[in-house]
C-alpha cells in the first residue's frame, strides 16, 4: 500500500459519504480490519447528493475527497456512498494515486439469489438514474426483471432519525412501496437492493411496514471483504487508535447524533 514501509504502523482508512450513511459501511469494514485507524469524512455540507445536477456533484466530491486525502494521507479510501460512487469513482481515481473501494449497487447478488426472478433496486434518484446503474443491469441481471426506484427522501430520515427525530412509518411505507410489485406470487419482488448507504440505518422501520417479507440486501460485508483482500499484505498495525470524524460544515453534531455516534466509537 502507499508510502508506509513500517509493517507496524497501522494503515489509515478513509471513509467518506454526504453523511453518516457511511456508517453503515464503516461499522462492516472495522469489523474486518480493527486495527487500522480510521477517518470518517461526512460532507454535510454538501448533502443530500441525491438530488443534485451531475457535474456540480462531480467537482465538488473530488475537490472535498481530495482536500480529505490531503488532510488525512490514506493508505486506501472507502466512497461509502452509492450515490458519489456511481458518478464520481472513475473521476477520484484518475485524480488520486490513492487505491479506493466504491460501493455501487449489488445487482449481480440480488438477481443471483432472487426465486421470484423480480429484484428492485432502492437508492437516491441520482443513482438508480445514472448509466452505471443501467450497465449494471445489461450486465448482471440476465433472466431478471429489474425494477428501479429512486427515493427523494429515505436518506434524509436516515438522518433526521439519528439526529432524533422520529419519521411516521407511513411516511417511510410510501418511499418503500414502489419497491413491492403486483400481480401474482411468482411476479412479486423477492430481493430489494439497499443502493444507498443511509438505507441500512433504517432497516428495522422498513421491515416493519413492507408488504410482505423481502430479503433487503446490504452491500457494506462485500465492501468490508474487498477492503481486507486489497489490505490482505498489509501486517495488523500495533496502535488500537478510536476513530475520527469530520463534518464538511464544521458543525458538532446534536445530543442525540452524538450518542448515535458513540457505538461506532467516535
Ligand atoms: N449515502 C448516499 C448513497 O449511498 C447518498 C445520500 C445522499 O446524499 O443523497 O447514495
Amino acid at each position: 500500500m502507499q508510502n508506509r514501509t513500517d509493517p507496524a504502523t497501522p494503515a489509515t482508512i478513509l471513509i467518506f459519504d454526504s453523511g453518516v450513511g457511511g456508517l453503515t459501511v464503516f461499522r462492516e469494514v472495522v469489523r474486518a480490519r480493527p486495527d487500522a485507524r480510521y477517518v470518517y469524512v461526512a460532507d454535510d455540507a454538501g448533502f443530500p447528493y441525491g438530488n443534485q445536477p451531475e457535474a456540480a456533484l462531480i467537482a465538488r466530491i473530488v475537490a472535498v475527497v481530495g482536500e480529505a486525502i490531503a488532510a488525512h494521507k490514506p493508505d486506501l479510501v472507502v466512497i461509502a456512498c452509492n450515490t458519489a460512487s456511481v458518478l464520481a469513482l472513475a473521476q477520484l481515481r484518475a485524480a488520486y494515486q490513492v487505491p479506493f473501494v466504491g460501493t455501487v449497487p449489488a445487482i449481480k447478488p440480488a438477481c443471483a439469489q432472487s426465486m421470484s426472478k423480480r429484484v428492485a433496486v432502492l437508492g437516491t434518484q441520482a443513482t438508480v438514474s445514472r448509466e452505471y446503474t443501467r450497465k449494471l443491469i445489461d450486465e448482471f441481471a440476465g433472466d431478471c426483471n429489474v425494477v428501479l426506484v429512486g427515493s427523494p427522501r429515505l436518506a434524509g430520515f436516515a438522518e433526521l432519525e439519528l439526529s432524533g427525530t422520529p419519521v411516521p412509518d407511513a411516511d417511510i411505507k410510501s418511499e418503500i412501496a414502489p419497491c413491492f410489485g403486483e400481480g401474482p406470487p411468482e411476479h412479486y419482488t423477492d430481493t430489494i437492493v439497499l443502493a444507498c448507504t443511509h438505507y441500512p440505518l433504517l432497516i428495522d422501520r422498513f421491515r416493519a411496514v413492507q408488504a410482505w417479507p423481502v430479503d433487503w440486501l446490504d452491500p457494506a460485508p462485500a465492501i468490508a471483504r474487498r477492503v481486507a483482500d486489497l489490505m490482505r499484505e498489509r501486517p495488523p498495525g500495533t496502535v488500537a487508535e478510536r476513530p475520527r470524524i469530520f463534518f464538511t460544515s464544521g458543525k458538532a453534531p446534536n445530543p442525540a447524533l452524538a450518542g448515535a455516534l458513540a457505538p461506532y466509537g467516535f
